[in-house]
C-alpha cells in the first residue's frame, strides 16, 4: 500500500502551516457550494470531501446538507478543522483520519464526492486507486467534484510553463505566511501533478462521466464535475 503520510506534503503535517492555512488559501467554499447546489446539493444529500484540510469546504457545505464526511490525513489539518467545528456548534460532520486509498466509506452510498487540490499528493496508479474508491463510495447518477493542480499544456513546454509559473510568486513571504516561490518549486518536485490529458481519461476509465471541465487558461489548475455513470 501507499504510504500517504509519506506523500501527504511535508507542508500539510507542519502545525504551523496547517494554522496559517486559512489566512493563506481561500478554497472559494461558498461559491463551490452555490455551484453543487445547482448540480443537485440539498438537505437530503451526504458528501464525502477527501483531503478535506482545515474544512472550509466541509463546513460551508454542511449548512445545507444532511452530512458531511470530511478525510484527511494529516491530523493537525483534522486539528483545525475539529477546532472550527467545535467553535461553530456544528454537528453533521464526521471528521475521519485516512487517506484517498485508506478511507473506506461505511455509510450509505454518498450522493456528492468532493476533493479540492489534494489527490496530486498521490502519484498516477494510486490516483486511478483512489478515483475507483470515490466511485463506489459515491451513487450511481452521484457527482464528482474534483479540482487540482492539474497541467494542460504540451510536454515540450513544460521547461518554460513550469518556470513562469514559479515566477508569478515572491521569494519571501509576507506577514500573513503567504505562498512563495519555494512553495511552487517544492509541488512541482516534491508532489504528482498531472496532465490533463491523463487524468481526465482516468476519471471516465474509473467509472465517471466529465460533464464540466474548466482548465485555466495558465494551464494549471482544472476543475472536474463528473457523474457516477
Ligand atoms: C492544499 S490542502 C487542501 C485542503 C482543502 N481541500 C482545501 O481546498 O482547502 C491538501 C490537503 O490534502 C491532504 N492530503 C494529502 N495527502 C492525502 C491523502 N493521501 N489522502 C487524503 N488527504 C490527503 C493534506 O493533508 C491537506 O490537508
Amino acid at each position: 500500500m501507499l504510504d500517504e503520510l509519506a506523500t501527504a506534503g511535508r507542508e500539510n503535517l507542519d502545525p504551523v502551516h496547517a494554522s496559517q492555512y486559512d489566512s493563506k488559501e481561500d478554497a472559494r467554499a461558498v461559491d463551490e457550494v452555490e455551484l453543487l447546489v445547482e448540480w443537485g446539493l440539498d438537505a437530503s444529500s451526504l458528501v464525502v470531501d477527501l483531503g478535506a484540510g482545515t474544512g472550509q469546504f466541509a463546513l460551508a457545505s454542511a449548512a445545507v446538507c444532511e452530512r458531511v464526511v470530511a478525510v484527511d490525513v494529516s491530523e493537525v489539518m483534522l486539528d483545525q478543522l475539529r477546532a472550527k467545528i467545535t467553535r461553530a456548534g456544528v454537528t453533521n460532520i464526521d471528521v475521519v483520519r485516512a487517506g484517498f486509498v485508506t478511507y473506506r466509506h461505511q455509510a450509505r452510498a454518498a450522493d456528492f464526492v468532493y476533493s479540492r487540490w489534494a489527490l496530486h499528493q498521490i502519484p498516477d496508479f494510486w490516483k486511478s486507486v483512489a478515483l475507483t474508491r470515490m466511485r463506489r463510495a459515491v451513487r450511481p447518477g452521484g457527482v464528482l467534484r474534483l479540482s487540482d493542480i492539474v497541467y494542460s499544456f504540451d510536454p515540450a513546454e513544460a521547461e518554460e510553463r513550469i518556470e513562469a509559473w514559479c515566477a508569478t510568486l515572491p521569494a519571501i513571504a509576507g506577514p500573513e505566511g503567504a505562498w512563495v516561490r519555494a512553495d511552487i518549486e517544492e509541488h512541482v518536485r516534491d508532489e504528482h501533478s498531472t496532465y490533463s490529458w491523463l487524468l481526465e481519461p482516468m476519471i471516465e476509465r474509473c467509472g465517471f462521466r466529465i460533464e464540466s471541465a474548466v482548465r485555466s487558461s495558465d494551464g494549471f489548475f482544472a476543475e472536474y464535475i463528473a457523474r457516477a455513470t
